[in-house]
């Protein structure tokens, strides 16, 4: 029957639709909203820069904790990371807005951001 064939058809496109770019799951943004680096002066620093940023999903950045995210730029090593931090790198502003920070915390950042120890 046509209509069946319809049914299924629409069955299967809805499938479809879902297999595209994974979305980011509801836990990793709630992990990123609650997420603060365990030093209280890191955290203090976090909160006031990078968390405005890669804790909103809106903002295009990799959000905390999302390792799948951060995976490759993790790759491209520490020097990029902190080069990238500092100078900026598209919407990722010079610094991180933190202009006090020292490369050490962005090291610290990054690690506790990508959820790998970061070392230079
Ligand atoms: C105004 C928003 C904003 C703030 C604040 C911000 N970031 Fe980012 N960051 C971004 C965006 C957007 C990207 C993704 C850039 C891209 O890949 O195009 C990014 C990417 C990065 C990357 C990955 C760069 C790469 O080579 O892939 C690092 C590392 C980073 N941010 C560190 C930090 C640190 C550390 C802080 C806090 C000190 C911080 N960011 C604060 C927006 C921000």
């Amino acid at each position: 029957m046509p209509t069946n064939r319809y049914a299924a058809f629409l069955i299967v496109a809805t499938l479809l639709s879902g297999c595209g770019e994974e979305p980011k799951t509801p836990a990793t943004r709630t992990e990123a909203a609650n997420a603060a680096p365990s030093d209280a002066a890191l955290a203090q620093v976090y909160a006031n820069s990078c968390q405005l940023c890669h804790a909103n999903p809106a903002a295009g950045a990799p959000l905390t904790g999302d390792k799948k995210a951060w995976e490759p730029r993790v790759q491209q090593g520490a020097d990029t990371l902190l080069d990238h931090a500092i100078n900026g790198y598209n919407g990722m502003p010079p610094m991180g807005l933190c202009m006090q920070c020292s490369e050490e915390e962005f090291l610290a950042l990054i690690s506790f951001m990508s959820g790998q120890s970061i070392q230079q």
